[in-house]
């Protein structure tokens, strides 16, 4: 008999320095958004390779005001962004947050992103954007998007909260598209707890994006010293108005604080050997999974490109003997953490229904939301927990397979 193995679905970290910064930043008295903000978005900007990083509150805040964005380039409330029909529920939440109109694209049952191919399809007059989802770390087919983006002049922001780390032909994810989108919750790979970031090489786009963080006031520049008497920004008071107290567009309240920066200050020099084990765990897994090929699906990285992995996604095959039920059944009962696939937005999330999209429409999303499921890849398992997975869906695969040739 086996001894069971844990194996949580994620964890999180606070490293020491991050542990030693928290404590000063109590003591200090200054902890909304300020010098360790500034740090840790120079530090991310540095990480992912573009100018910019605007550090917020959310991964979906990240979404909503990238998105937010394109009212200063002639976007209008009710326009229409392209996503895909499958990811977890904050991109579309985010696209009809920030007023615009989720269209949406089936995904390939392979890579669980978008399929480029059924894009043009939906393009209207009032198309503005393509969100692709580079989902559980996998990346989403750039140059096929890109290309589109630039044939029908529309901007391309890439919701990268689940690629830390993740490749397309050489180039960073995050850096493809003219802005990207991370999270930074506790569930991802760079973590600062709750937040978020926007990354983008347009010094403009991120000006924007600090003054939308910020109730969308006349003030976005990168280093204002504010709500210190002692030290106010020189360009705060313009022709004697107090620019902090002109609201230049809809704006939002997402900023992030600076114990959280602390958080992610630290978990930013550990993220590299977060991202070699849990490739290490990936590979392998994906490797190994080969051999149940004719029950299950899943990711499999592809020479051009590498996988920053955010979790190990499991879909059972049509004509499978079992459910996705049965097994994370089994997989509980042996002490492996499951959590379902996300679901196919338009069609199997309640809050989607106003858009009148009718089940079937989007089949592919639909099926990984019925019998898709993902397991923890994260830093605290190791070849041990998944040499434990692997025997434990050998053991649940041939059970079933033996009761029904009976
Ligand atoms: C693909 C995707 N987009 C957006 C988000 C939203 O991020 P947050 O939970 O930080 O708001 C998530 C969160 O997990 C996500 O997986």
């Amino acid at each position: 008999m086996t001894k069971n193995i844990s194996v949580p679905f994620g964890t999180m970290s606070v490293t020491e320095d991050a542990k030693k910064l928290v404590a000063e930043l109590l003591e200090s008295g200054r902890l909304s958004s300020g010098k360790y903000v500034r740090r840790f978005e120079e530090e991310y900007a540095q990480l992912i390779g573009t100018k910019e990083a605007v550090a917020l509150s959310s991964g979906t805040d990240a979404d909503i005001l990238a998105l937010a964005v394109l009212y200063d380039y002639g976007a209008k409330r009710g326009d229409e962004v392209i996503i895909p029909a499958l990811s977890f529920v904050a991109t579309g939440n985010a696209v009809l947050h920030a007023g615009f109109k989720p269209v949406f694209v089936d995904v390939e049952l392979e890579t669980l992103n978008i399929n480029p191919n059924k894009i043009e399809e939906v393009i209207t007059e009032k198309t503005r954007a393509i969100m692709p989802v580079h989902l559980m770390g996998k990346p989403a087919e750039m140059d096929k998007i890109m290309a589109i983006a630039i044939k029908h002049k529309l901007f391309v922001i890439e919701d990268a909260a689940e690629a830390h780390g993740s490749i397309y032909k050489g180039r960073n994810v995050g850096t493809i598209g003219d802005m990207a989108a991370y999270s930074l919750y506790v569930a991802h790979m760079i973590s600062t707890i709750e937040g978020g970031v926007v990354t983008t090489d347009n010094q403009e786009y991120a000006e924007i994006l600090r003054s939308l963080r910020s109730h969308g006031r006349s003030c976005n520049c990168k280093s204002c010293v504010i709500n210190k008497g002692e030290a106010t920004c020189a360009k705060r008071f313009k022709n004697g108005n107090d620019i902090r107290f002109i609201f230049q567009r809809i704006g939002y309240s997402s900023k992030m604080n600076e114990l959280e920066a602390a958080i992610g200050l630290g978990n930013i020099k550990v993220w590299p050997t977060y991202l070699a084990r849990r490739r290490e765990n990936f590979l392998y897994l994906s490797e190994q999974f080969k051999k149940f090929s004719s029950h299950l699906l899943t990711i499999h990285e592809e020479k051009h490109e590498t996988i920053g992995p955010h979790a190990f996604p499991i879909i059972v095959r049509k004509g499978s003997e079992f459910s996705r039920d049965q097994l994370s059944k089994y997989l509980s009962n042996n002490g492996i953490d499951s959590r379902n696939m996300f679901l196919s937005m338009p069609t199997q999330c309640p809050g989607f229904s106003f858009l009148g999209y009718m089940l079937g429409r989007f089949p592919n999303a639909e099926y990984i939301g019925q019998q898709g499921l993902h397991i923890g890849i994260h830093q605290d398992i190791g070849l041990k927990e998944c040499d434990y997975i692997i025997m434990i869906f050998e053991r649940f695969i041939s059970n079933y397979v033996k009761n029904n040739s009976k």
